[in-house]
């Protein structure tokens, strides 16, 4: 899970690093004028969006007075930025800003361990420097185990070459980065700026944190920094019911047991449906190992309550769970939805005990089910019937 600047900034916060002065999160220019009137400074009003360069894309703008707070917090919100609309923005008073840095600590899959990324250059251009000037973007492999202390927080502020004005203080805040790494099982802390300002003071002025989900039972509070107004309301249901459901913008609902097999119906469903008037899946829906009446009727519940799905195909490979418990589920998930179930099924089952579950099917003989014995038939079959109901 991605946090907003405001959030990571408070994690940050509750760890020790520095990140300067108060921030308030508001949704009404009004309150952002509020705000700039109590400090009585100069503020910086920022979009609080879940993506990278909000600087560039006008979602970050410094404000005189609380008038001019006001102004720009309206001009703010509501934009665009890379597809990410934005409903709230954070107000601080302005830091003065002597030079600005790039720190960030990340899980580097690819090298199997961990990096520490340092540059003093950087800013609102630092993906323009890593392009065409890596060499000043230090990178530093740290161990699992031994982590960042003292001295390899050191190394890492040698590497980037930081002044020794601010060395011992940006090596300071890059273990208690770390600490928050860490102690918040983050998969990302990312700063930039990392500001000096005029005084020597170092601060973090924008945040970005990565929680890593898998984690998420060892931090009961991290559920609280969902934004459950921002999720899509199929996925919000979906998740309370414990399904790996992810919605897309097709016509062909998908269900099927095991990534690997839903992102395979993925493409055929996308293949086929370039036969059928451009229809494509509508969502991505893994019901896991055990396709119990339950879970089937989950999932049905689910993908039959997205109005812009025409079709669904289901799509089966019993293994540990066999044909037969699937189709079993099957009818009674048909039985339990009654009259909500009221869109063409396809179903393709294989694997384990098929014969039986084809027989099940057959002999239940429901009236929105079709039984094709082929993925690429029953692509082929699902689509048909979404472009005709389209
Ligand atoms: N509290 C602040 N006081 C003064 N200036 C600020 C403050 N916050 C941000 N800025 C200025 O605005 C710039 C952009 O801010 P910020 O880095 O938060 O946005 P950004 O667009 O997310 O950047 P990026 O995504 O490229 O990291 C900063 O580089 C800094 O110059
Ligand atoms: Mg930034």
């Amino acid at each position: 899970m991605d946090l907003y600047e405001y959030q990571a900034k408070d994690l940050f916060a509750q760890h020790g690093v520095p990140v300067g002065p108060p921030q308030r999160v508001v949704e009404d220019p009004a309150d952002a004028r509020a705000a700039a009137a109590e400090w009585g400074s100069r503020v910086v009003v920022k979009a609080q969006v879940k993506t990278g360069g909000r600087g560039k894309a006008g979602g970050v703008k410094l404000a005189v007075d609380p008038e001019d707070a006001e102004v720009k917090a309206g001009a703010i919100l509501g934009l665009d930025i890379k597809g990410h609309v934005v409903r709230r923005v954070l107000v601080t008073p302005a830091s003065e800003i002597a030079e600005e840095y790039y720190v960030s600590f990340l899980l580097d899959r690819t090298r199997r361990t961990f990096l520490a990324m340092a540059s003093v250059e950087g800013g609102m251009d630092i993906e323009e420097v890593a392009a065409t000037n890596p060499a000043a973007l230090a990178k530093v492999p740290v161990d699992a185990l031994a982590g960042v202390d003292l001295a390899k927080a050191r190394e890492i502020v040698a590497a980037a070459t930081f002044p020794a004005e601010v060395a011992e203080e940006v090596a300071a805040v890059l273990v208690k980065l770390w600490n928050t790494f860490v102690a918040e099982d983050a998969t990302l802390v990312e700063v930039n700026p990392l500001v000096r300002d005029p005084r020597g003071n170092i601060l973090a002025l924008d945040g970005k944190v990565t929680l890593d989900g898998n984690a998420d039972f060892r931090h009961p509070g991290h559920g609280d920094l969902v934004d459950k107004a921002a999720e899509n309301e199929l996925e919000q249901r979906a998740k309370d019911k414990g399904l790996n459901y992810v919605k897309l913008d097709g016509q062909v609902g998908v269900i099927g047991n095991g990534a690997g097999l839903v992102m395979s119906t993925l493409d055929v469903v996308a293949y086929a449906g370039e036969r059928h008037q451009g229809v494509k899946p509508a969502n991505f829906l893994d019901i896991g190992g055990g396709a119990s009446a339950q879970v089937m009727t989950d999932g049905l519940e689910i993908i039959l309550g997205d109005p812009d799905v025409r079709s669904v195909f289901v799509n089966v490979f019993g293994g540990i769970t066999a044909c037969d418990a699937v189709a079993n589920g099957i009818v009674a998930a048909l039985e339990i939805l009654g009259a909500e179930a009221a869109k063409p099924l396809v179903v393709r089952l294989d694997g384990n005990n098929v014969e039986e579950g084809r027989r099940i099917l057959a002999e239940a003989d429901h009236p929105l089910v079709t039984v094709v014995d082929t993925m690429d038939n029953a692509a082929d079959k699902a689509a048909e019937l979404a472009a005709a109901g389209v």
